[in-house]
Order: structure tokens, then C-alpha cells, then sequence
């Protein structure tokens, strides 16, 4: 079975063809460079291109993948949660092409998409923890099941890819942020300030970035008022390792309580999963890798291709719901707002 799947929900323009025995045929990613000019994706920008490129990226997917629009089985896309307009124009496409050549829509929860590619890569069956953490989302799920989603905690402000994109704007990284302080912290001493850590002394798996922003943000300015307004390349690493500490630290005393909760819902469960854009942060991989170790937990993720937005796992996602019977009417509405569990 081959499954075309399309991606339009923030500043990627992608599409995919994967196969029901994994095999991913092709998986064609258009990342929008419209936006660096404004440190962050601009919605009405974002869909008008999604708009242009939509068709030639689907193109191209069904070239690399050798086959033709006939041969697909089902078409898969991204109906929420998103970016309304681009949302809009994914769906839009994956509904014309699945009623011209009559075949099955399905419509994908951006979130499931990220949460079941781990088993697109690896032979890994439920239940396991998933901290999903990426520009627009950062949430703790048990995932049961497709479409069996506990949601144990999430962000109650910013995401957590978001605050690495906000850090790096402040401090003139450039957009996406998140590689570029990842890199810079290499070079500074993460002892160098000390941000108060979110949410301390609080229970649970909620997490919180704003206060940590925020911090950054006066450190910054404090050190350019007392530099006649320029921070050093050093300052700015300084601040980057830091922050990252910080960040870092709040996530792993989070991920306490999650792997807490999620061994009284499953014992005997094995994984923990990491997915979304900041599952590329190795810093914020290997201190996971401590706190796992001790909790006979493995941590499994996507290659870093896979982790990032892409189409192959909307694709995936479509499989693992089209097996299930879960196909979806050419009535399906976009959704700005789509929570897998509540
Ligand atoms: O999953 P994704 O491609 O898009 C969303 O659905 O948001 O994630 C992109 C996010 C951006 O905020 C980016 O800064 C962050 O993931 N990110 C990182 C790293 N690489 C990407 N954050 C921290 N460290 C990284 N190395
Ligand atoms: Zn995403």
C-alpha cells in the first residue's frame, strides 16, 4: 500500500510517499525562507507560499518516489492544529486529489503525526512516555494507541523550541533559533548566570518557559546597559549555555514526574520517546539519558530528519489510521486548534 502524505501547518511545504511496509519512497521538505526577516513565520505569508509551492513539492515527492498519482492508495495531510491558512491549503489539495482519483482521505492530527513516527523507524509497540517538544507544542502523552493519547502535562505559556527561538532572536541568532544557541552554548560556561529554574517546587508535569525569557531577556539588556550597548560574543555564549542549562534542568525534573506517572498507568512499560524539533538538542538528550538510565527506560527517537516537521510522518500517521479503518469524509473541516487529549 503506498500513502501520498502532505504538510502545510506551519512554514514547512512538504509531501511524502511511504510505503505500509516502512519504506519511505520519498520525502520532500520545502522550508520557507520568506520568514528570517521577521524572527518568526508569518501566518498569511506562510500560507500564500504553501500555496505556491504545494504542487511542485508533491511533484517532485511522486518523482523521487517512481510512481504516479494513480498508484497511490490514500492521501494523507495535516488538518490541524496549525496555522489556519496553511492547514487550509494542505487539506484542500489532499481532498481534490483523493476525490479525483477516488481514493481514501485521512485526516492527521499534526501531534499524532510527531507521536507514531518513532514506530515508522523503530519496531517500538505501545504503550510508551513521548515528551513532545517542538516550536508550537511541549507536552508530556502517554500514547496507548493510535488515537489513545494521556496527556500527563504540557506548557503553560511558551513552547519550548519557541523559547530557544526567542532566546536566539534577542541575542541576534538569527531564525530558527534553537540550533544556532544549541551551538553557540558550546562556548560559554553554563554556570556563567543563574536563571531561576520554572515552576520550582511545584508538582506535576506542567512546564513553563515565560519566566525564563523573561530572565534572559533583562540579563541581556543588564549587560548591554553596562557595555554601552554592546554584548560580546562571549556574553551572548554565556547567556546561551546558561539558558540551556536552565531550560534543561526544568525539563529533566518535569520528566520526573511524567515517568512517575506513566509507570503507575504501565509498570512494565519500556520507552521513552522524544520527538519534534528540539528532539535534535543533544545537550537536552544526553542529561535525559542520565534520569532514564536510572529508570529503566530507553530513549528512543526519530532520526533528526524525521523529528523536524516533515511529511513521511503524516504519511505514517495515515497508514497506521488507514489499517485501523479510521478514514475521514471530503467534509472534514480544518482545525486551528486540535488537542489529542485533553
Ligand atoms: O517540530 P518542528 O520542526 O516544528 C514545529 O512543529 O514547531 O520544531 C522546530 C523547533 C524550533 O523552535 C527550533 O528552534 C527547535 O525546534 N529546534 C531546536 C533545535 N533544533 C530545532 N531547539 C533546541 N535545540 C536544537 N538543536
Ligand atoms: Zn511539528
Amino acid at each position: 500500500m503506498l500513502i501520498l502524505g502532505i504538510e502545510t501547518s506551519c512554514d514547512e511545504t512538504a509531501a511524502a510517499v511511504i510505503s505500509s511496509d516502512k519504506k519511505i519512497l520519498s520525502n520532500i521538505i520545502w522550508s520557507q525562507t520568506e520568514h528570517a526577516a521577521y524572527g518568526g513565520v508569518v501566518p498569511e505569508i506562510a500560507a500564500r507560499a504553501h500555496m505556491e509551492y504545494i504542487e511542485p513539492v508533491i511533484t517532485k515527492a511522486l518523482l523521487e518516489a517512481g510512481i504516479t498519482l494513480s498508484q497511490i492508495d490514500a492521501v494523507a495531510a495535516t488538518a490541524g492544529p496549525g496555522l489556519i491558512g496553511g492547514v487550509i491549503v494542505g487539506v484542500m489539495t489532499a481532498k481534490a486529489i483523493a476525490s479525483v482519483q477516488k481514493k481514501p482521505f485521512i485526516a492527521v492530527n499534526h501531534l499524532e503525526g510527531h507521536a507514531l513516527t518513532v514506530r515508522l523507524t523503530s519496531d517500538i509497540g505501545f504503550p510508551y512516555l513521548l515528551l513532545l517538544a517542538s516550536g508550537g507544542h511541549c507536552q508530556f502523552l502517554v500514547v496507548e494507541g493510535v488515537g489513545k493519547y494521556k496527556k500527563l502535562g504540557g506548557t503553560l505559556d511558551d513552547a519550548l523550541g519557541e523559547v530557544f527561538d526567542k532566546t536566539a532572536k534577542m541575542l541576534g541568532l538569527g531564525y530558527p533559533g534553537g540550533p544556532a544557541v544549541e551551538q553557540l552554548a558550546k562556548k560559554g560556561d553554563p554556570s556563567a548566570y543563574s536563571f531561576p529554574l520554572p515552576l520550582r517546587g511545584r508538582d506535576g508535569c506542567d512546564l513553563s518557559f515565560s519566566g525564563l525569557k523573561t530572565a534572559v531577556r533583562l540579563k541581556a539588556e543588564e549587560i548591554r546597559d553596562e557595555n554601552g550597548g554592546i554584548l560580546s560574543e562571549q556574553a551572548k555564549a554565556d547567556i546561551c549555555a546558561s539558558f540551556q542549562y536552565t531550560a534543561t534542568a526544568s525539563v529533566i525534573n518535569r520528566a520526573q514526574w511524567a515517568i512517575a506517572e506513566f509507570k503507575k498507568l504501565h509498570p512494565h512499560g519500556k520507552y521513552f520517546v522524544l520527538a519534534g524539533g528540539v528532539a535534535a538538542n543533544e545537550y537536552i538528550r544526553s542529561n535525559l539519558l542520565e534520569v532514564l538510565a536510572r529508570n529503566n527506560l530507553e530513549l528512543v527517537a526519530p532520526p533528526l530528519k524525521l523529528c523536524t516537521d516533515n511529511a513521511a510522518m503524516i504519511a505514517w500517521a495515515g497508514i497506521e489510521r488507514l489499517e485501523l479503518g479510521l478514514i475521514d469524509g471530503l467534509d472534514f473541516e480544518p482545525r486551528a486548534r486540535w488537542p489529542l487529549s485533553v
